[in-house]
């Protein structure tokens, strides 16, 4: 057994949770739009041919922000063919994902299902192929309350309040060799600081995102954030993370503590960027956009020839559709815990992606929509995490990881709402096999019981929710508590996820 010792303490303020820490993303890649979200035709399916089953999935998974329509996809995207008649619009290749983009779904449709999930709409402009003008036309289509041709344009597609979009990402992953339109660091600096330049001359009070590095594994990580600051720090209000987190050569334990690199890629993502304040002497700082972030098998995706068949341009095809394992959800927990850690300048983030593509949730044509075990962790800490984050005294054996050195065998981090005086503790047990007594210090808190205890494992790390077994893994509440004076305690099984509330007695 591990004896862990921890306090949780009000004044050990992170800062305040935004509610944007808990977004996610949909792409217009394989499966997550068509077959999806959208299916006109499944018997959940209304006239507007939104599933039913889904959208209450998506409403209780608790996401607050959607970023939309990519990813890779945007790149090569153009706004207009997904507006107007949908009859009308014409079919193209995507050559991000070897696909055919039917442009059944576009902005005016998305931005109303948005509605209907009850979040708010994050848009990518592309930044790959097409450039400054094109973003100028879209927000004036999106946001203009009418009057020109654009705007009256989408008043004419029936979409007659404006869509209000506040946070813009300036294109996707420029960094990369894979994305179109790939540039350097300069070259994409200046065309995303006159392209915020102009769009601020639409509307000053926009939320704006450049790109930063698409991960810590690039070899350009670091001087691209750099140079593309230099050139944006005026004009922008927060810089891009992108992070995918896999096992390498079956290293589980270096996987399991992925949110070490997490937290090492945002530490030093929020250092360029301090250091280019300084630089510029500016008084603005900074917030950082972690608009990509899950555990992702891309060592699969990258051996499926069929991507580049040029005779094989599907639509919707069945693309990264990873399967989440109970040891998956546990490292997914705690890269949330990792961004919670980060609240006061990791003010938005979005788990890629939402339905069907790398996602937390799964739909079959014509068939049923299930949980993936990434949805449990997602949806608690969504709902739980309120207030401001607290940063943990947590005391505890660690061991040696290849990737990450030494590493501490559990992690959390705390969240305390002042409104009601309640407080969640999130906590990871990486231990593959030794099960964790956690002795929890809750005295700063003043008298306190606990409320909701509930953790995520299996006997079976691997075991995960599938077509034949949609709901083989779930949370199950934590009966382990026990009082010991003013202390709780608390077991955490191995690889283990757990959230345990605590209210004001
Ligand atoms: O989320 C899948 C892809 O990962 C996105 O399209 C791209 O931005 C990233 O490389």
């Amino acid at each position: 057994m591990i004896r862990a010792h921890l306090t949780v303490d009000p004044h050990f303020v992170v800062g305040p949770i935004n509610r944007r820490l808990f977004g996610s993303f949909v792409e217009h890649l394989g499966r997550c739009v068509y077959d999806g979200i959208y299916e006109p035709g499944h018997p959940s399916a209304g006239p507007d041919g939104w599933r039913a089953d889904v959208l209450e999935l998506v409403r209780e998974l608790g996401v607050t922000t959607l970023r939309y329509p990519g990813g890779n996809f945007v790149s090569g995207y153009r706004w207009e063919d997904g507006v107007g008649p949908v009859e009308q619009r014409p079919r193209r290749l995507d050559l991000a994902w070897h696909s055919t983009e039917p442009n059944l779904v576009g902005l005016d449709e998305f931005a109303a299902w948005t509605k209907l999930v009850g979040a708010e709409l994050m848009y990518a402009v592309n930044l790959g192929t097409r450039g400054l003008q094109e973003a100028l036309d879209v927000l004036e289509y999106a946001n203009i309350a009418g009057g020109t041709t654009l705007s009256d344009q989408r008043v004419g597609n029936g979409a007659v309040a404006p869509h209000g979009i506040k946070m813009w990402c300036l294109g996707n992953e420029m960094d990369g060799p894979w994305q179109l339109g790939h540039s350097t660091a300069g070259e994409y600096g200046r065309l995303a600081a006159s392209t915020a330049r102009a769009m601020r001359q639409i509307d000053s009070s926009l939320e704006l995102v450049a790109c930063g590095s698409s991960g810590a594994q690039m070899p350009s990580f670091g001087t691209w954030d750099r140079t593309v600051l230099e050139h944006t720090y005026d004009e922008v209000d927060y810089i891009s993370c992108h992070a995918y987190y896999e096992p390498i050569d079956g290293d589980l334990g270096s996987f399991l503590a992925s949110a070490v690199g997490m937290d090492r890629f945002i530490d030093s993502v929020i250092a360029t960027a301090d250091f280019v304040k300084a630089a510029k002497r500016s008084n603005k700082t900074l917030a950082v956009s972690f608009d990509e972030w899950n555990v992702w098998y891309k060592s699969r995706y990258e051996n499926v020839d069929r991507i580049t068949d040029p005779n094989s341009w599907p639509v919707a095809p069945r693309l990264l559709e990873d399967t989440y394992s109970v040891l998956d959800a546990v490292v997914f927990g705690n890269l949330m815990i990792s961004l919670i850690r980060h609240a006061d300048r990791v003010q938005a983030a979005s788990l890629a992606q939402l339905v069907n593509v790398i996602a937390p949730i799964m739909t079959e044509p014509g068939g049923p929509a299930w949980r993936q075990t990434t949805f449990f962790p997602f949806s608690l800490s969504a709902q739980l995490a309120k207030g401001v984050a607290l940063e943990l005294r947590l005391d505890c054996p660690s061991y040696d990881t290849v990737e990450h050195g030494e590493v501490p065998l559990l992690d959390g981090v705390a969240t305390y709402d002042a409104t009601d005086g309640s407080a969640s503790i999130f906590l990871v047990n990486r231990s593959m096999d030794a099960p964790a007594q956690v002795e929890i210090d809750t005295r700063a808190l003043g008298p306190v019981v606990p409320g909701m205890a509930r953790t995520l494992s299996d006997a079976d790390i691997h075991a995960a929710n599938t077509l034949a077994e949609p709901e083989r893994v779930g949370l199950a509440d934590n009966s382990s508590i026990e009082r010991d004076g003013d202390r709780l305690l608390i077991t955490l099984p191995p690889v283990s996820w757990t959230v345990l509330t605590l209210n004001p007695s």
